[in-house]
């Protein structure tokens, strides 16, 4: 069975913290510290709305996240200026190795696909903007099941939508929370390592490869056995 790529979306192809140079002009020096509490308390309210079964778009975690973060810094912020920041994020940039790890992986001949809790409309725009949709059979949002990563009934819902079964699939991912996640619902699982401090949840779960960027992936997935 050809092996199947299920590709996180925000923190592995897109750095969020893209719209740090539209932060910057808001709030100056802040902006680091802002972007990094806008990503943590948009991904806990994900998992807060999926443990709480109150779904909501992956969308509405990211505004209440940037009104959260703005009111706890105390740096309020303008209608125009929340609209600019949230803009900015239909738009992020891929990280500098997507390209040529997409490329060796399309030359594998990996079918390849978008997993991810971003609406299936704004994760295509994404990878529109970011210049990489064509590497992809498609796109799946976890929005079709109305839950969040790592609920284990989005990674099956991938399986189902990709044709693909979890020994012929992997998810590949920078967020150690969905390594876990795809990992204990049968898939095998790389993490995308792109910083030296990163830390590996210490859950005795471990990821079935870890590269420091994609540009090796390919390569290092084609050691493993086919299923
Ligand atoms: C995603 C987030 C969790 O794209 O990174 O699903």
């Amino acid at each position: 069975m050809t092996t199947t790529l299920a590709f996180d979306v925000y923190g592995t192809l897109l750095d969020t913290h893209g719209v740090i140079t539209v932060l910057e002009k808001h709030i100056g020096k802040k902006a680091p510290e802002f972007s990094r509490i806008w990503r943590e308390k948009q991904l806990e309210y994900s998992f807060r709305r999926g443990l709480m079964q109150n779904y909501e778009n992956f969308a509405v975690c990211t505004v209440n996240a940037l009104d959260y973060t703005s009111t706890f810094l105390k740096l309020p912020l303008s209608p125009a200026a929340k609209a600019e920041l949230i803009g900015a994020y239909k738009v992020l940039p891929p990280f500098d190795d997507v390209i040529a790890g997409l490329t060796s992986a399309r030359q594998a001949g990996f079918r390849m696909f978008a997993f991810s809790n971003g609406s299936a409309e704004a994760v295509e725009s994404l990878l529109v903007s970011a210049g990489i949709r064509d590497y992809f059979l498609g796109v799946v949002s976890v929005d079709e099941v109305k839950s969040f990563k790592p609920n284990p009934g989005v990674y099956c819902h991938f399986l189902r939508r990709a044709g693909a079964t979890g020994a012929d699939a992997w998810l590949i991912s920078g967020n150690p929370f969905d390594v876990i996640g795809a990992i204990s619902a049968g898939m095998r699982a790389a993490w995308v390592k792109r910083a030296a401090d990163a830390v590996f949840d210490p859950w005795g779960i471990e990821p079935t490869l870890t590269v420091g960027n994609l540009s090796s992936l390919a390569e290092q997935i084609k050691q493993f056995p086919a299923a």
